[in-house]
């Protein structure tokens, strides 16, 4: 039998008064009323975001117009940002460039990966993995004439399916339903071990938890700006491509923006030396802008101080509802090592109770089938509102507040 620590609210209180990082919510808008544990999905706003936009609306844009191109440093924005993520994953600069979604993304690594290991087929991944990252791989395979193969297998088995024939294998850090994560220098060790490249989705990780690309090997990865690095729905995503695969590394998607010399408008692709091949066309400088002071945000904080509360934060979660509500299956690994910022139970009704929640002001979000998934953004949550979080879910359990029609009724998101 499991044995879960207990928590007492006071310790919660107490954590607060001490937290090294409680300077850190006053830089977000938060509304009131509100405990937002989605931040997983869809970070808070900082509040430098606003006054960013109005500048670059009525100054940038409204009075200089295309000048800004050159004088408000809208050209260099991506590979600008870019080296502020990579202080924030442990890369370098010049490795990372701010660009389209992850999707896209994701689809000039992989083939621009594929192109590194022209004489292998596989493709290998998690079965669990997000639907975009499957699909993008099934997309590209059918685009390359359906020689490839995307090998599905079950993390546990993921080691020993790396084989000879493996081009890449490709991971999301940390997983999207349970939280688990990844070990990402063993893993990355394992694919270089047979020869294999190692691409991994971060759309859970930059932000979240300690990264570091160029310690563990990483060849590429990609992640997402409107998550845990707060840059607002939609968000630009970002691309890392190791330095020592840059030459070499040519994606598909070759715009102008990725050329050696843009203005030149050549008629022939010629790709840009270093990480600005791996951009495609013109950059929305208004989403980048919001991203930017999300960034800033994050990297006026102490990444491993982010961890240590995250970890705390979580715990006290998973434990607390755990211990008093048996009807829930808890699947996010316990141990700290092996997980990132999100906790997620399984239940019939992890739908209406998310939703029982919600109306309550306490924002967690339902993943399908049975998932209940709550982020824990240790730069803006405070303990008590955990401990209050986890208490109101409990009650929402043990009460069957979910049971209404009201909270069964699907949204077009969830
Ligand atoms: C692991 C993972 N990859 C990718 C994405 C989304 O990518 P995009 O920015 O293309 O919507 C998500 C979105 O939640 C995600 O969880």
């Amino acid at each position: 039998m499991t044995t879960y620590h207990h928590y007492r609210p006071e310790d919660a209180a107490e954590w607060d008064r001490t937290d090294p990082l409680a300077d850190l919510r006053q830089h977000f808008t938060l509304p009131p009323g509100i405990i937002y544990l989605d931040g997983n999905s869809l970070g808070a706003l900082p509040r430098t975001v606003k006054a960013r936009l109005e500048q670059v609306i009525t100054e940038e844009w409204g009075r200089h117009l295309i000048q800004s191109w050159n004088q408000a440093g809208w050209y260099e924005m991506p590979r600008r940002v870019g080296d502020k993520i990579a202080a924030l994953i442990g890369a370098d600069a010049g490795e990372v460039v701010v660009a389209d979604s992850t999707s896209v993304n994701l689809f000039k690594a992989l083939a621009g990966a594929l192109r590194l290991r022209p004489e292998r087929k596989v493709i290998l991944t998690e079965a669990e993995n997000f639907p975009t990252d499957l699909y993008m791989v099934q997309g590209l395979i059918d685009l390359l004439g359906g020689i490839h193969r995307l090998e599905r297998v079950s993390i546990e088995a993921l080691s020993e399916a790396i084989s000879e024939q493996t081009a890449l294998v490709l991971l999301t850090h940390v997983n999207y339903r349970t939280g688990a994560m990844h070990d990402m220098e063993t893993i990355t060790a394992q694919a270089h071990a047979q020869g294999a490249l190692m691409i991994w989705d971060l759309a859970h990780s930059a932000g979240a938890v300690p990264l570091h690309l160029n310690a563990a090997g990483v060849d590429l990865a990609v992640g997402c700006g409107y998550k845990y690095l707060n840059g607002g729905p939609g968000a630009p995503a970002f691309i890392f491509v190791a330095k020592r695969h840059q030459r070499e590394f040519i994606q598909p998607l070759a715009g102008w923006l990725g050329h050696a010399d843009p203005f030149a408008f050549a008629p022939d692709y010629l790709p840009a030396e270093g990480i600005a091949r791996a951009q495609a066309g013109t950059q929305a400088v208004l989403s980048m802008s919001a991203l930017e002071c999300g960034i800033d945000l994050m990297l006026t904080a102490d990444m491993s101080q982010l961890r240590e509360k995250s970890l705390r934060l979580s715990a006290m979660f998973m434990d607390t509802v755990a211990m008093n509500c048996p009807e829930l299956t808890l699947i996010t690994p316990r141990n700290p090592h092996q997980r990132g910022s999100q906790v997620s139970f399984c239940h019939p009704e992890g739908y209406a109770m998310i939703q029982a929640l919600i109306a309550q002001g306490i924002i967690g979000d339902f993943r399908a089938p049975d998932i209940l998934r709550f982020g824990f953004a240790p730069a803006y949550l405070r303990y008590t509102e955990v401990w209050d979080a986890a208490q109101a879910l409990i009650r929402v359990v043990k009460e069957r507040l979910w049971d209404q029609p009201a909270f069964k009724r699907k949204n077009a998101v969830t």
